[in-house]
């Protein structure tokens, strides 16, 4: 069993659909496409950042993202845009986060968060999701200024529990974020909730789990 795991935020443990969910009602049936759009928007905006060697706060490329996604299915109603800004601090975990990590925790397992998120984003989602006191730390990339899929961003977990890259396992909804952490050395979990196709041959991921129950069964 791998001395640390090592969990990606948001997709992973947090529900990036949510926000948008939470309001369905108040944005009518376009509310998954803009849910969409908002994700791929706030990632592309990461990668081009990271590709350039600049930097912004993820709060901010996600309410660029928003901004985006609000304008391709023709706007919508007044206030909303605050309201799911204000929703993405408080996403739902996804149902069996709790459980696992608890269960790895009682198996002697270090538990960390590796995220794009900033650190008071990601404070609030992990404590209105209730699983502060399994998690041994939050990492974010403001503390090495540059977003995923920076090596300089995986470094963080290596140095932070003092292990060799293969002695983490790395969790990930995130095939591109699954492809980073291989290329650096980690133990890779795809955690392929949609049954998406496999993609990045080579950079492969270690193992896939359709959610995280398989990472304890
Ligand atoms: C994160 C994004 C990539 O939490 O989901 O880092």
């Amino acid at each position: 069993m791998p001395e640390v795991y090592v969990f990606d935020a948001y997709g992973t443990l947090f529900d990036v659909h949510a926000a948008a969910a939470r309001h369905s009602e108040a944005l009518g049936p376009k509310w998954q496409q803009l849910s969409d759009i908002w994700r791929t928007k706030q990632l592309e905006y990461t990668w081009i950042h990271a590709a350039c060697g600049r930097h912004d706060t993820f709060r901010n490329v996600t309410v660029q993202g928003l901004d985006y996604a609000i304008a391709s299915v023709g706007g919508i109603a007044d206030g909303l845009r605050d309201d799911l800004m204000t929703a993405y601090h408080t996403l739902d975990a996804y149902p069996e986060v709790p459980e696992v990590l608890a269960a790895l925790k009682s198996k002697g397992a270090k538990l960390a968060i590796l995220s794009n998120g900033d650190p008071d984003m990601l404070d609030a989602a992990v404590s209105s999701a209730g699983i502060g006191t399994m998690l041994d730390d939050v990492l974010s990339v403001e503390a090495v200024g540059i977003f995923k899929p920076s090596m300089k961003v995986y470094a963080m977990a290596t140095e932070r529990f003092g292990v060799k890259p293969g002695d983490i396992s790395f969790q990930s909804s995130n095939r591109w974020d699954i492809a980073g952490g291989n290329v650096f050395g980690f133990e890779t979990t795809w955690i392929n909730r949609s049954g998406r196709p496999q993609e990045y041959p080579n950079m492969p991921a270690t193992r896939m789990l359709s959610d995280l129950r398989g990472l304890v069964a």
